[in-house]
């Protein structure tokens, strides 16, 4: 009782207090107040949109010039099969076949899925030590030379013919753009040491072979689960890289290397659009949105050659302007034709630094070893080859025009 009447007292002098002229006073210089906040909230707002609005860049018009939702199925027009067995330069392990088992159309998606060679090739064959396979022979090999079409069993070396059979599917023959948009929909692959790639080459290499041509990664990542948070070589990650230089061992791709990372819902889980955005004056990739850019190059005011230094390299043998003649020299190569590229490899040098790679770098036939050890990487990889697999819905590539 005491304490309400107390209570009460207390409010009747705070009614009396806000009568009065002091108090009417106080309450007017508050709302200038808060008129005066609100004033200048409007003004940071409009200065923040015309900023926007100021920044955003005149957009490229872009002509479709493919679109492939893979509803009709596997078009031959389009796409067509690397056929190799020598690991690309990158020491991967799989032999790129065009059989239906590594890449095909079901439900309108395009899976491209790595399998074990034993599986399809007739086991005896496979076992069979001295065995010589020749991809050249058939006419079917789209590389050249022993190294890229030519296989062998000599166990007494250590050696084996590829262990793993996967795809390797390219627009080489029917789609290039040069400047333009390219996005891709897509679900990677789970198991152990794959390496799914969405990616573009240069249609004629008019500036000399890789990487002086250049390389444009819209996605790399890998089938493994991350072993921490932020794993660059785990289902957590997508990398994206721009590789350009005189020679292999001036590539600048390491200094053009972004990533997007997941902790939980990992890129296996879900499709996402990769997209590339590519013009005159810069390359971006994004995942989704532009909000989750992985990687920018916004070209230079100057000519490749002297914004990456290369002429301060000293190496034997010496290297040399490859983009000297370019009519770009700014933004050689990434001025020239470049096609699109889809495939899942399997182990090779991506994965070069993980400590609990199966295989070492360092000996001479590492996919023998990978394949000794097939216990630790195989239960990892599902026996449904939807999973197994990349998993493609929708491609488009657009000019700009
Ligand atoms: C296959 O692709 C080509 C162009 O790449 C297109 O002209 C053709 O209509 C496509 N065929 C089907 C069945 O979709
Ligand atoms: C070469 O291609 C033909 C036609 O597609 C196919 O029947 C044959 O199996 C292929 N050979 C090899 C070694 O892949």
């Amino acid at each position: 009782m005491e304490k309400k009447t107390a209570a009460s007292a207390a409010a009747q002098a705070r009614l009396a207090w806000l009568d009065s002229k002091e108090a009417k006073r106080i309450n007017k210089k508050n709302k200038r107040v808060v008129l005066i906040g609100v004033l200048m909230g409007v003004a940071a707002m409009v200065a923040v949109v015309l900023d926007g609005v100021l920044r955003v860049e005149k957009q490229d018009k872009l002509c479709l010039v493919l679109d492939d939702d893979f509803s009709n199925g596997f078009n031959k027009t389009t796409w067509s099969h690397e056929i190799q067995s020598g690991g690309y330069g990158v020491g991967s392990f799989d032999w790129t076949t065009d059989s239906e088992k590594n890449a095909y159309v079901e439900d309108g998606k395009l899976y491209i899925v790595p399998t074990l060679t034993v599986e399809n090739f007739w086991p005896p064959y496979f076992n069979m030590d001295g065995i010589k396979l020749d991809l050249a022979a058939g006419g079917n090999c789209t590389g050249d030379g022993d190294t890229n079409c030519a296989m062998m069993n000599n166990f007494a070396e250590g050696q084996m013919i590829q262990p793993i059979q996967s795809a390797r599917i390219t627009t080489k023959k029917s789609h290039s753009i040069r400047y333009g948009k390219v996005e891709v929909r897509a679900r990677m692959p789970t198991g152990n040491w794959l390496w799914p790639a969405i990616w573009m080459m240069p249609r004629d290499s008019v500036y000399g072979i890789w990487p002086a041509s250049g390389e444009i990664d819209l996605m790399e990542s890998s089938g493994n689960m991350p072993r921490q948070r932020q794993d660059e070589r785990s289902v957590g990650a997508v990398q994206s890289s721009y590789h350009f230089g005189p020679d292999w061992r001036t590539n600048a791709g390491d200094h053009h290397t972004g990533y997007q990372f997941r902790w939980r819902d990992y890129f296996n889980q879900g499709y996402h659009n990769y997209v590339l955005e590519w013009n005159e004056k810069r390359m971006r990739v994004y995942v989704d949105d532009p909000r989750n850019t992985m990687n920018t190059f916004e070209f230079p005011k100057e000519p490749m050659w002297d914004y990456g230094k290369f002429g301060e390299i000293q190496i034997e043998p010496p290297i040399h302007n490859p983009w000297i003649r370019s009519e770009n020299p700014n933004h050689a190569p990434f001025d020239q034709d470049f096609y699109l590229i889809l495939n899942v490899a399997v182990g090779g040098k991506y994965f070069q630094g993980a400590g609990d790679a199966p295989w070492t770098t360092e000996s001479a036939y590492p996919a023998t070893t990978f394949w000794n050890n097939i216990k630790k990487w195989y239960p990892t990889w599902p026996t449904d080859p939807r999973e197994r697999g990349m998993a493609v819905d929708r491609v488009r590539m657009w000019q700009k025009c």
